[in-house]
């Protein structure tokens, strides 16, 4: 049997049937889904798909939302820009007249949908033969057919954009485009593929040349960039100093403590002797040593947290920053490097 066969009869046995946005054809609930899991896993992605689809069961009810409504229903996944061009394009659709859009160019043009989440839409909500490419089709074609072209180049992004929509079952594109990824992330996963389980192995390039741990080949590794934050939790037992963050850099729109920012590692006498220069008129103020340090990794960034949780019995009035109630903390989308460092602190509660 040829691969689409093969495939479609692979999942016919072992896919999962009963992943919630597979018991839906309504094209606003494949949407949120594949944007959610563009961020994280199926079993984390699932609970956020069940929260975010009860608290907006339209397009109509998320257009209506705060922003800061859709950030906090996304706290933890990360990437919140995500969540921004969800609740913009949802706004875009109510302007147009509120029917989500049926063809591919106009799903394609909702600020947010890139060609991989416009054909999971067509495909998965309408049934309409556009296969979709992602990480799990990349490794798959890659290893079965023995492709060596870099997937992150211009040249391999058309060859397996090709490959992909030649090898899709016409008559069941949705079934087609979930098995291939259900494929990827349960048989031939990245470092640990069963191939002697495998109903492909046979016919495998990758497999009969030794070459599964080779495949994909990716040219470029991807510029890690380091930054070193030093957050101030000042707070008087009762509210906290919290500030929105600005647009144009990572965590947009989301809340958090003060923070001075370092070009390098500092030793940690030199941010205190910061934190007095900033904070020199506060009366009484502690600071609670040592410091917490953590490390914490983003997609192409590895923050360096250094944080204080320092009790002012008067909170000082510093630029934005305005006092938050500990009870009403939970009304702020904050990140979640920020959320581990209270808990760790002791500070909220
Ligand atoms: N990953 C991305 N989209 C998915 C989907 N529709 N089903 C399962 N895993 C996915």
């Amino acid at each position: 049997m040829s691969f689409t066969p093969t495939l479609l009869a692979w999942y016919a046995e072992h896919g999962r049937h009963d992943l919630p946005w597979r018991q839906t054809t309504d094209p606003y609930r494949i949407w949120i889904s594949e944007i959610i899991l563009q961020q994280t896993r199926v079993s984390q992605g699932q609970q956020y798909y069940e929260r975010f689809v009860e608290r907006f069961p339209t397009v109509a009810a998320l257009a209506r939302a705060s922003e800061d409504e859709v950030l906090r229903l996304w706290q933890g996944l990360g990437y919140y820009s995500r969540a921004r061009n969800l609740h913009a394009a949802a706004k875009q659709i109510m302007e147009g007249g509120g029917d989500f859009p049926t063809n591919y160019a106009d799903v394609r043009a909702l600020k947010g949908v890139g060609p991989y989440t416009a054909a999971a839409i067509c495909a998965f909500a309408y049934g309409q033969p556009y296969a979709v490419v992602d990480g799990n089709v990349y490794r798959v074609l890659a290893r079965y057919f023995g492709i060596a072209t870099p997937i992150d180049g211009t040249a391999g992004k058309k060859e397996f954009a090709q490959l992909a929509d030649s090898l899709l079952s016409r008559t069941a594109p949705a079934d087609y485009n979930s098995a291939i990824m259900d494929f990827g992330a349960l048989q031939c996963t990245p470092t640990s593929p069963d191939c002697t389980q495998c109903p492909l192995c046979e016919s495998c390039q990758a497999y009969r040349q030794g070459l599964i741990y080779d495949l994909p080949i990716k040219a470029k590794h991807t510029a890690i960039g380091e930054r070193h934050l030093l957050y101030l939790f000042i707070h008087d037992g009762e509210r906290m100093l919290l500030e929105r963050r600005p647009a144009g850099d990572i965590w947009q729109g989301l809340y958090q403590p003060l923070l001075v920012e370092y070009q390098q590692p500092t030793p940690e006498a030199a941010m205190l002797a910061d934190i007095h220069k900033v904070l020199r008129q506060s009366k009484g103020m502690a600071i609670q040593t040592p410091a917490l340090q953590f490390r914490h990794v983003l997609t192409h960034r590895i923050l360096h947290l250094t944080c204080f949780a320092i009790h002012c019995p008067t909170l000082p009035h510093l630029g934005n920053m305005q006092p938050v109630p500990f009870a009403e903390l939970d009304n702020y989308a904050m990140p979640r490097a920020i959320l581990k460092a209270m808990e760790q602190l002791r500070i909220g509660r």
